[in-house]
């Protein structure tokens, strides 16, 4: 079951601005697009920086420790591809020390993304209610009760 929270109201949101909250353990980055708002986490799918301090243009946020640039609207992945050269740089001296090391390429895996619900100008973000797996944090109920 999905519970939804309140967490500002929409004229706190103006198009173009993002904000980020925590409801419980989640950390979630709302975003407004254009007018539509969206919710995914906070914490990159590539090693977890907190995307809240990334460049936001259009619907798209940066991660600011590698660059990589994820579309709020469906957190997938746009590309890992900084648009700023000194991080394109970073990213790749890293991929090639852990080439060096054996180690492969961290992957960089799509955002979490939230249900949001606006009613009476106040934004609120849906989290699955349940209880957790203690091995890997998933809802058991999500994972066909494994
Ligand atoms: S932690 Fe975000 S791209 Fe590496």
């Amino acid at each position: 079951m999905i519970k939804f929270t309140p967490v500002f109201k929409i004229d706190d949101l103006p198009p173009g601005k993002r904000q980020k909250v925590d409801i419980g353990d989640e950390e979630i980055l709302i975003a407004n697009v254009k007018g539509e708002i969206y919710a995914v986490s906070d914490r990159c799918g590539h090693m977890g920086a907190s995307l809240s301090v990334g460049e936001f243009v259009n619907s798209e946020i940066e991660c600011p420790l590698h660059g990589t640039i994820f579309d709020m609207q469906t957190g997938k992945v746009v590309t890992e591809e900084s648009r700023k050269n000194y991080l394109r740089k970073f990213r790749k001296d890293i991929n090639e020390l852990l080439s060096v090391l054996g180690v492969p390429p961290v992957k960089t895996k799509a955002l979490k993304t939230y249900p949001v619900e606006v009613k009476d100008g106040v934004v609120s973000v849906g989290i699955e209610e349940g209880d957790k797996c203690e091995k890997c944090d998933c809802l058991p109920a999500q994972a066909g009760g494994k």
